[in-house]
C-alpha cells in the first residue's frame, strides 16, 4: 500500500560526461555549472515536489551515480530500492546512445521494478539541420529501453529539465502510489 507521503528513489545513470551532474544542478538550482568535476562514486540529493491531484508533496532522494566504467561496482549497489531511472546520452557523442543498452542490462541484474526515462542531453550543442541522432531511432530505444518517454534536453540552457524529471515522477506516481 503506497503512503500518504510518498518518497521514490531516483538514479540517472549513463556514460561519463553525458551531463547527469550538470542536468541535476539545473534541476535543483535553476543554474548551469560550467566546472562541475567528474563524479567520483556517487552523490545524493533530496527534492521535494507538489505534483496535481496529490495532496501531499512527493519526495525525491535523486542519486548521481559516476559514469565511469571503473566504478562499475561501486554503482550496482546503489540500484537497489530505484523507483526511477533517468537514461541520458549526449546528443553530441552517439557512443553514449549506442551504450544506453549495457546500462539497462546492468541495472536490471538488481531492479526489475522501476519507471524510467530518456534523455538525449546538450540540444544547445546541436545543429538542427543535421540532427546527430534519427527520431526512428530515439523511438526504437526508447521501446527497447522500456522508458515512458523520450525527452531532447539542455543542462546549459535549462530546456526541458523540469519537463522531464516531471514526466518521469508522475509515471513513477501512477506506477508506485
Ligand atoms: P560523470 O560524473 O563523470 O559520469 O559525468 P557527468 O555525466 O556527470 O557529466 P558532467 O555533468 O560532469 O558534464 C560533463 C561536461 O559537459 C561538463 O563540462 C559540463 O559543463 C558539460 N555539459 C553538461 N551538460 C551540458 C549541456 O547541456 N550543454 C553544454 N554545452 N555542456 C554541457
Amino acid at each position: 500500500m503506497g503512503s500518504k507521503f510518498p518518497f521514490y528513489k531516483i538514479c540517472i545513470v549513463g556514460d561519463f560526461g553525458v551531463g547527469k551532474t550538470t542536468l541535476l544542478h539545473q534541476y535543483l538550482e535553476r543554474r548551469f555549472c560550467q566546472s562541475v568535476t567528474s563524479t567520483i562514486g556517487s552523490n545524493f540529493f533530496v527534492k521535494r515536489i507538489k505534483i496535481p491531484d496529490v495532496e501531499n508533496l512527493i519526495t525525491l532522494q535523486i542519486w548521481d551515480l559516476a559514469g565511469q566504467h571503473r566504478f562499475k561496482w561501486v554503482r550496482q549497489q546503489f540500484y537497489k530500492g530505484a523507483k526511477g531511472i533517468v537514461y541520458v546520452f549526449d546528443l553530441t557523442r552517439k557512443k553514449t546512445f549506442d551504450n544506453l543498452p549495457n546500462w539497462k542490462n546492468e541495472i536490471e541484474n538488481i531492479i526489475q521494478n522501476f519507471s524510467s526515462i530518456l534523455v538525449g542531453n546538450k540540444t544547445d550543442l546541436i545543429d538542427n539541420k543535421k540532427d546527430y541522432i534519427e527520431k526512428v531511432d530515439s523511438e526504437n530505444l526508447k521501446q527497447y529501453l522500456g522508458a515512458c518517454d523520450y525527452f531532447e534536453a539542455s543542462a546549459k540552457s535549462g530546456s526541458n529539465v523540469e519537463d522531464f524529471f516531471f514526466k518521469l515522477i508522475t509515471n513513477m506516481y501512477k506506477l508506485f502510489k
